[in-house]
C-alpha cells in the first residue's frame, strides 16, 4: 500500500543520502513530470537545486511567468528563466517539415540547456522527471515517435557531455502517483491535472512555418478555448468540460479565408479547434463538445483575436489522424 507521506520522507531521505552535498540541476520545462521532480528535490536539498527553465517562445499564454511565479516565488527554488524566444525563431525560420521542425527544437533546446548547465561548475547532478512509463517505453521502443518524443525534454546525450550523474526521483512512479505526490508537495491542482503539452510546443500546432506572428494569435486564441472549457461545467457529471478531456488545444492554420466585419471584408487566418478523449493517447476519440461552448469559444476568438476571422472543429478520431497536427 502506497502512503503518501510515509513517500515523502522516503523520497527526500533518499535524495539526501544520493546527493550528499552536492549541487544538482534540472530542466524545468513546467509540465507534471519535471514540476514534480522539482518540487521533491528542492524539499530535500533546498538550495542545492538549480532549475533551468529554457523559454523557447513556443509555451502558451502566461505560461513562463506561472511557472516562475509557482517556483520562484511560490516555492522558493531557485530557476533561471533562459528566454531564448529569438535563438529559436531565427533557427525555426524558413522551416516547414514537421520532422525537421521537431528535430531543430529538440537540438536547440539542449544547446541553450548545456550552455546554462556548464555555466554551473558546481553542479555534479542532472535531475530528471523520468517517470516509470517513461521507463518502459525507452527500454521498449527502439524506433519512431516514443522515442523522439522522450528525446527532447529528457534531454538525450547531456550526461555525457556535461559529465553529470542522473537523478530521476519519479523512476518508479506511474502518472497518477506523480500527480498525488505533486498536490502532497504543495503544487497547485490546475498545474498537476493539467492537460500534456509537447515539448515542442506551438511549434507542432503552428503548420509549417513558425513565425512570432502566429504563435501570438495562437496563444491568445489556446487561452480562450482553455478557459471557456475550464468554465463549463457538464451537468451529468458536474466536472469541466475541461476535466472531461483527456487534451484540447488550438491550431494554427496560416490559411487566410474571407469573413465581413461591420460593414468591411477581412481576409484572415483559420483556426482549428482539437479535443480529445484518451485513456493512453496510443488512441483518441474526438470529444463531443456541447455545441453551445463550441459557439462561445468560436465568437470569442473571432471577436478577441485579430487577425483570425474562421474557426473550425476538428471531428477526427486516432487512428488514423495523430492528435497533434504535425
Ligand atoms: P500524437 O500527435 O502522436 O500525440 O497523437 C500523442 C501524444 O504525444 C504528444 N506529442 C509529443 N510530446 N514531443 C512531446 O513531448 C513531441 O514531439 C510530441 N508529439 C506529440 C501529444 O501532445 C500527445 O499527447
Amino acid at each position: 500500500d502506497w502512503n503518501m507521506p510515509d513517500y515523502v520522507e522516503e523520497a527526500v531521505a533518499r535524495i539526501r543520502e544520493q546527493v550528499g552535498s552536492d549541487d544538482v540541476i534540472l530542466g524545468l520545462s513546467g509540465g507534471v513530470d519535471s514540476s514534480v521532480a522539482a518540487a521533491l528535490i528542492h524539499k530535500a536539498i533546498g538550495d542545492q537545486l538549480t532549475c533551468v527553465f529554457v523559454d523557447h517562445g513556443l509555451l502558451r499564454l502566461n505560461e513562463a511567468e506561472q511557472v516562475m511565479k509557482i517556483f520562484g516565488e511560490h516555492l522558493g527554488v531557485n530557476v533561471i528563466h533562459v528566454d531564448a524566444t529569438e535563438a529559436f525563431m531565427s533557427k525555426l525560420a524558413g522551416e516547414t517539415d514537421p520532422e525537421k521542425k521537431r528535430k531543430i527544437i529538440g537540438k536547440e533546446f539542449v544547446e541553450v540547456f548545456q550552455d546554462e548547465a556548464s555555466k554551473r561548475k558546481s553542479a555534479r547532478w542532472l535531475a530528471q522527471g523520468t517517470i516509470y512509463p517513461d521507463v518502459i517505453e525507452s527500454a521498449g521502443a527502439k524506433t519512431g515517435k516514443a522515442v523522439a518524443i522522450k528525446s527532447h525534454h529528457n534531454v538525450g546525450g547531456l550526461p555525457e557531455t556535461l559529465n553529470l550523474q542522473l537523478l530521476e526521483p519519479l523512476r518508479e512512479l506511474f502518472k497518477d502517483e506523480v500527480r498525488e505526490l505533486g498536490i502532497a508537495l504543495g503544487l497547485p491542482h490546475h498545474m498537476v491535472y493539467r492537460h500534456p503539452f509537447p515539448g515542442p510546443g506551438l511549434g507542432v500546432r503552428i503548420l509549417g512555418e513558425v513565425k512570432k506572428e502566429y504563435a501570438d494569435l495562437l496563444r491568445k486564441a489556446d487561452a480562450i478555448f482553455i478557459e471557456e472549457l475550464r468554465n463549463t461545467v457538464d451537468e451529468a457529471s458536474g466536472k469541466s468540460w475541461y476535466d472531461l478531456t483527456s487534451q484540447a488545444f488550438a491550431v494554427f492554420l496560416p490559411v487566410k479565408s474571407v469573413g465581413v466585419m461591420g460593414d468591411g471584408r477581412t481576409y484572415d487566418y483559420v483556426v482549428a479547434l482539437r479535443a480529445v478523449q484518451t485513456s493512453d493517447f496510443m488512441t483518441a476519440d474526438w470529444a463531443q463538445l456541447p455545441y453551445p461552448l463550441l459557439g462561445r469559444v468560436s465568437s470569442r476568438i473571432i471577436n478577441e483575436v485579430r487577425g483570425i476571422n474562421r474557426v473550425v472543429y476538428d471531428v477526427s478520431s486516432k487512428p488514423p489522424a495523430t492528435i497533434e497536427w504535425e
